[in-house]
């Protein structure tokens, strides 16, 4: 099965520097008018679904940590609800989260939807860093 090159969309609410190749849309993914600038992009593209959704999105940190779980966890809901609507049959998504209580729960709640899904801590990552990685691979649009 080849790679197919589809179109790339960057959210983030702050400013980014550009990328050729990538659209950007400066919104706030919490918001519900971000699905329709989502649909306005795909439509654009001809498309219905990316391939793919990536998040590294995190709230600016506390140093408190059950806070910044929590604020984390949040996001990677948001982004996981959005998965449902955007990302195509078969489709990977991959989001970072901090660590904490909530993590495994937040896994269980969300691979029934994929064929595999794994907690990662990349290399790249810094050790003393509660960040993970979530890994959710081949998405199914279940129905009800
Ligand atoms: C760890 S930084 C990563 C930024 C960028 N992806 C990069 O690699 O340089 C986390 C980013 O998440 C963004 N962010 C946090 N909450 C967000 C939200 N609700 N909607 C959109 N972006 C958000 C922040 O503005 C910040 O730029």
């Amino acid at each position: 099965m080849g790679i197919t090159r589809g179109p790339i969309l960057a959210i983030d609410m702050a400013r980014m520097e550009e990328i050729q190749g990538v659209h950007f849309i400066r919104a706030n993914i919490t918001r519900p008018e971000v699905e329709n600038e989502i649909s306005a992009f795909l439509a654009d593209s001809g498309r219905k679904f990316f391939q793919a959704v990536i998040s590294d999105a995190m709230s600016r940190t506390t140093g408190h940590h059950d806070l910044d779980h929590s604020a984390s966890y949040m996001i990677c809901e948001r982004v996981m609800q959005l998965c449902q609507s955007f990302l195509s049959e078969n489709g990977n998504a991959l989001v970072k989260q901090f660590q904490g209580d909530m993590t495994q729960g937040f896994k269980r709640k969300w691979e029934r939807f994929f064929e595999s899904s794994k907690i990662m801590k990349p290399k790249a990552s810094r050790g003393t860093s509660s960040e993970v990685y979530i890994l959710f691979k081949g998405f199914r649009r279940l129905i009800g």
